[in-house]
């Protein structure tokens, strides 16, 4: 039997959605309950039909309705909320800023009525290389709000990213900075938009720079316009357009298989519906409250949950610019003490982190404001879960453990933080009107396989960018949408995310997960971090190698080996019992904290590495070649 932990019971009392029967509405009549969640929002003229599946699986949601995502997000407000924080905005630097409602408003009506001034109609791209800063998600509304489509590329991708990025969306304008903060550091934005520009500038017409960091820039004449300059003679009266439903949003790069990014593709309608109703839900949305999500702006978790999901519903919204350990690891603590943040969303590695740091800097902050806790990224195993209940939560902050995808828009499957018990490790069920299912390879129903999603919901993507082909291909058998990811289903219909399907390895013809493996390190007391990838194996298909990060003062040693390999045969199963266990000071990682599998199975497998453009530190890598 797992562990399981109920909701606090005055948060039961109080949550947005009490009653476990909202799972049974949705079920046997979606399109009514995706509807109903569609007349939360403003619509400038009805739809006809919730679901056209007529050209499947290329969905239509909301069928000839006429909506606006920048109009939900701020003018819906505008009459009780206009004074009300929209973004609560710190700066690494200390610099604060606070923007309401009627002052965001009219920060994207001046930025909207720039960027028509300097050619930017709708259905044009506009690439927004910027750091976590307000003009980000303000330049974001201000496309939205005329029909101009973003692309959000990260503050930390470098030249090369940036530029396979401009090349394939073929941006008219780009937005950056002279410099973004990070530990102190500037990061020079607009230098290395000059660097990605000359190999992939063809489509692009003007570049605004917006002054933050001070560093000197270059700037190209007939091209290149400074924020001020380009607001100066803007006016702050720019009505948001009524667009098509299936009208282009935004276009978000993510990584595949292969070297190419994706363009994966959202929309105005049903991407304001799914992003909308499950902030509401699953983040239990008040009034009064202070939400932070730590996610940068330039990955999905940061466009549905740091802007869309809350704005719309008229939430106000943290946002911090800086490293969560600069200048000390006691920043993000203080930050929730001195805001009274009230809901804190993070992912595992951020959360293992401080873990690592034995919690000390969390116990020396009053977190008494916090009433709940999310998770997101990657799956939490089990004693960082409890961990992040306990010294963060207080066990009173309810835990809702997200899983979803660039793909996927909203969050697909976690608890419901006033009807569902927590297990600690496991995602929990899909949301109400997600239908999810674990099938084997002939796409059977089984109890550990592959996640699917077997029907359509309004925030799903539409297509890849300029890439019909590479849709279905990616994401569809028939109907049935493919997610990439192995999970297991209990007894109670509760999902347990496995990790990535290519991330799966195969011993001697069982199945693990690496993501489990690593569960099963990380619970042995003198483990930090580890990371899990198969080695070819002559007898049983595939060996287990581990990477293994060590808790502060721990000594590596050659019993310790012995006793993890012990350990992980004794968490799971004798054949889970790792082959080889390396220690090291450090796992490569994306920027956005995601271990690179790809990397280091590479690296085991002597094959050639491919693209390092995501990486956060080179070295390690190295690290990790050195040890296996
Ligand atoms: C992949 C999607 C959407 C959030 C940010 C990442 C993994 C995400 C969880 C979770 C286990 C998770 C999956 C998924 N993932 N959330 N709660 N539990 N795994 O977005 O970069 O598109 O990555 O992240 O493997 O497929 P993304």
């Amino acid at each position: 039997m797992w562990l399981k932990i109920l909701p606090d019971r005055e948060f039961v009392e109080n949550a947005n959605v009490r009653d476990a029967d909202v799972y049974e509405r949705a079920a046997s009549k979606p399109l009514e309950f995706w509807s109903e969640a569609a007349e939360r929002l403003h619509w400038f003229r009805g739809w006809k039909e919730v679901l056209d599946s007529s050209r499947a699986p290329f969905y239509r949601w909301f069928t000839e309705g006429e909506i606006n995502i920048s109009y939900n997000c701020i003018d819906r407000h505008l009459g009780e909320r206009s004074s009300k924080p929209a973004l609560l905005w710190e700066g690494e630097d200390g610099s604060r800023r606070v923007l309401s409602y009627s002052e965001l408003h009219r920060e994207v009506c001046i930025t909207a009525d720039m960027l028509r001034g300097l050619g930017v109609e709708r259905g044009d791209r506009v690439v927004l290389y910027m750091g976590m800063v307000p003009e980000l998600p303000v330049s974001m509304l201000a496309c939205a709000r005329i029909g101009a489509v973003h692309s959000v590329v990260f503050g930390g991708f470098s030249p090369r990213a940036l530029a396979d990025r401009i090349q394939d969306a073929e941006p008219k304008v780009v937005v950056t900075q002279d410099g973004a903060f990070r530990r102190g550091k500037v990061v020079p934005l607009k230098q290395n938009l000059d660097e990605a520009l000359e190999h992939a500038g063809g489509s692009v017409e003007r570049v605004v720079v917006l002054e933050r960091a001070g560093n000197e820039v270059e700037m190209k004449e007939h091209r290149d316009l400074t924020w001020r300059e380009a607001r100066r003679h803007c006016t702050a009266k720019v009505e948001a357009v009524p667009l098509d439903s299936e009208h282009p949003l935004f276009i978000l790069y993510t990584s595949g298989t292969t070297g190419k990014p994706k363009g994966v593709l959202h929309v105005h309608g049903g991407y304001n519906v799914g992003v909308h109703l499950t902030a509401s839900w699953v983040f239990d949305l008040k009034e009064e409250d202070v939400y932070w999500c730590t996610a940068d702006i330039g990955w999905i978790t940061g466009h549905s949950y740091v802007v869309y999901g809350p704005l719309s519903n008229g939430a106000s919204v943290l946002m911090y610019e800086g490293a969560p350990d600069y200048p000390s690891p006691e920043r993000w603590w203080e930050i929730i003490e001195r805001y009274g943040v009230t809901v804190f969303y993070t992912a595992p590695t951020a959360i293992r982190f401080f873990m690592k740091l034995g919690g000390e800097p969390a116990k020396r902050h009053n977190l008494s404001s916090l009433r709940l806790l999310g998770s997101v990224g990657e799956p939490i195993n089990p004693k960082a879960w409890l961990w992040y209940y306990e010294a963060v939560g207080g066990r009173r902050c309810p835990v809702v453990d997200t899983w979803w995808q660039t793909e996927t828009g909203m969050v697909m499957i976690t608890t419901l933080p006033g009807v569902d018990a927590m297990k600690p490790g496991c995602a929990g069920r899909p949301f109400p009107g997600v239908k999810a299912m674990v099938v084997d390879e002939s796409m059977k129903p089984a109890t550990r396989g592959e996640l699917v999603i077997t029907t359509p919901w309004p925030a799903m993507l539409r297509t890849l960018w300029r890439n019909e082909e590479r849709y279905l291909k990616t994401y569809f058998r028939g109907e049935v949408y493919v997610t990439g990811d192995g999970a297991r289903v209990d007894e109670e219909g509760d999902f347990w995310i496995l990790g990535r399907v290519d991330d799966v390895l195969n011993v001697s013809g069982h199945r693990l997960g690496t993501a489990e493996l690593e569960s099963a390190l990380v619970s042995h007391p003198s483990v930090a971090e580890a990371a899990v990838v198969g080695r070819e194996h002559e007898v049983k298909g595939q060996a287990i190698v581990a990477f293994v990060v060590l808790r502060d003062g721990i000594k590596p040693s050659e019993e310790l080996i012995q006793e993890l390999r012990a350990h992980v045969a004794r968490e799971i199963s004798p054949i889970a019992r790792p082959d080889e266990v390396y220690f090291v000071s450090r796992l490569p990682k994306t920027r956005s904290g995601k271990i690179m599998r790809r990397v280091m199975r590479a690296i085991e497998q002597g094959a050639e590495i491919g693209d390092l453009s995501t990486l956060e530190d080179v070295s390690a890598v190295e690290e990790v070649r050195r040890a296996g």
